[in-house]
């Protein structure tokens, strides 16, 4: 649909900015912080970019209040953050660390001051590396409990100043990598697994929304979801095929969940026959349903191109976490689909597709199946940023990458998705998990690198004072 005229953005649209904990905070040992699964991780050779951590990370924890002042100045109006559940039960339960308690009102009522509206994620990836110990986090059902328990703490302390919370994040990306591809913690490849601890987050998630209502009732929370939006390689029958499968596998599988408590049928009958899908006990559909979100939260980057892949087919392949461009190898579930390269889009230097118009297509998709406002939780340019003389960046690439987005986020909002906000990643530059901090997504350089002199300054790139523009007309500079 080519429109003649577009509509604005709403008002009171949050024009904002993500992060999470373990990327930007660093202290990892302080003020009683317990050890994550992340602590653990990034120590063992290998697996990440030339071994970075987040011990310090952007040091976020101590410059908060910088960090919140250059929003300020910017006239951001939501800042989306996570809280490290070791900050506030360094073991997962038990006595809460009232020092984890301080840091978290002490940002969320600095942001309030400065008339920035808080978007609280309860976990984005941080696990207490005690419950993996205990019951193999994830792995077992007793995490719904102390997820849920942490969860109310959360609401109890902050419930009375936090309007929007984000559930889990990326729910789809953590127990794949988790326990699919051995990139992220606890670093298991078990199909079977894979699909038994998705479905306890699932409960977990709906779990943690249900008490929601009785906490927060005038406060909306939603999960947020890597939305890869599927193509089909070409208009032959069995490519489209591949591409429905790969949306019913890759995404139905969890936003079907998230809205309606039930489990996409092909994918289900196809896993049970394989002796995959997860155990169901007595009462899970009826907790599933009762985890109804306020929004969709969508964290969008890219779209995935997929064709028939035979039974013999590709299974996994090389992920690009150097930044090497075209290094990057296809995969597939053998007899449903492979991944394909586009060859209509260009890429990064990490081989992400770069595809506006699939934002669109996935705003529409979601509207359409789930009559569900959205939260763009997530979407922005992760590349090499070069700092020049004089500490200016210019990022005209990453303006054009965020310029093109917000446009198809117009034209989707023209289209008639109902849209509540549009948060970038990220404000600050912040330890990319895997790529180190070579790989940088902010509207502010931080001067923090895998080797060499490191003192965490802060310098504004050229897409800051873009940003701030589109903030300060609601959008209408964008045409
Ligand atoms: C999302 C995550 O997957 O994408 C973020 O929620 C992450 O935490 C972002 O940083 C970009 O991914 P990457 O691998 O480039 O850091």
């Amino acid at each position: 649909m080519i429109h003649e005229k577009l509509k604005g953005f709403p008002t009171g649209f949050l024009w904002g900015s993500a992060s999470a904990a373990y990327q930007v905070e660093g202290a990892w040992n302080e003020d009683g912080k317990g050890i994550s699964n992340w602590d653990k991780f990034v120590r063992i050779p290998g697996k990440t970019f030339k071994g970075t951590t987040g011990d310090v990370a952007v040091d976020h924890y101590h410059r908060y209040k910088e960090d919140i002042s250059l929003m300020a100045e910017m006239g951001l109006k939501a800042y989306r953050f996570s809280v490290a559940w070791t900050r506030i039960f360094p073991n997962g339960k038990g006595q809460v660390n009232q020092k984890g308690i301080e840091f978290y009102n002490n940002l969320i009522n600095e942001l309030i001051k400065n008339k920035i509206e808080p978007i609280l994620t309860i976990y984005h990836w941080d696990l207490p590396q005690a419950l993996q110990d205990e019951y193999g986090g994830w792995e077992s059902r007793e995490i719904v409990e102390d997820f849920t328990n942490y969860a109310v703490t959360l609401y109890k302390n902050f419930g009375d100043r936090v309007k929007y919370w984000v559930s889990l994040n990326e729910q789809n990306i953590f127990t794949g990598l988790g326990y699919r591809m051995a990139l992220h913690p606890p670093g298991i490849k078990d199909e079977k697994l894979f699909y038994q601890v998705n479905h306890h987050a699932n409960l977990a998630n709906a779990s943690v929304i249900k008490q929601f209502r009785k906490y927060v009732p005038a406060g909306k929370i939603g999960p947020s979801f890597a939305y890869s939006p599927a193509y089909a390689a070409s208009s032959k029958p069995e490519d489209i095929m591949a591409a429905e499968n790969a949306e019913e596998w890759n995404n139905h599988w969890w936003m079907d969940i998230y809205a309606w408590g039930k489990y996409p049928q092909a994918a289900w009958n196809f896993l049970e026959r394989k002796g995959l899908n997860p155990k169901i006990e007595e009462g899970d559909f009826e907790i599933l349903k009762e985890g109804k979100p306020d929004f969709m939260g969508v964290n969008y980057y890219q779209t995935t191109t997929y064709e028939k892949n035979p039974l013999t087919g590709v299974t996994e392949g090389h992920f690009n976490t150097s930044g090497k461009k075209g290094i990057s190898e296809d995969t597939g579930i053998p007899g449903v689909f492979k991944t394909i390269n586009n060859e209509n889009l260009e890429r990064t230097n990490w081989d992400w597709n770069i595809d506006p118009t699939g934002l669109r297509i996935g705003l529409r998709r979601i509207t359409s199946r789930y009559s569900l406002p959205i939260l763009i939780s997530e979407n922005g340019l992760g590349e090499f940023d070069k700092l020049e003389e004089g500490d200016v960046v210019n990022d005209d690439y990453r303006i054009d990458y965020l310029r093109s987005h917000l446009g198809a986020v117009q034209e989707a909002i023209t289209d008639g998705v109902e849209m509540l906000g549009y948060c970038t990643w990220s404000f600050t530059d912040l330890l990319s998990w895997l790529n180190g901090f070579q790989k940088r997504y902010g509207f502010i350089y931080v001067n923090q690198h895998e080797e060499g002199e490191h003192n965490l300054r802060r310098i504004k790139k050229k897409s800051y004072y873009w940003y701030k523009d589109i903030i300060k007309t609601n959008g209408k500079t964008l045409i």
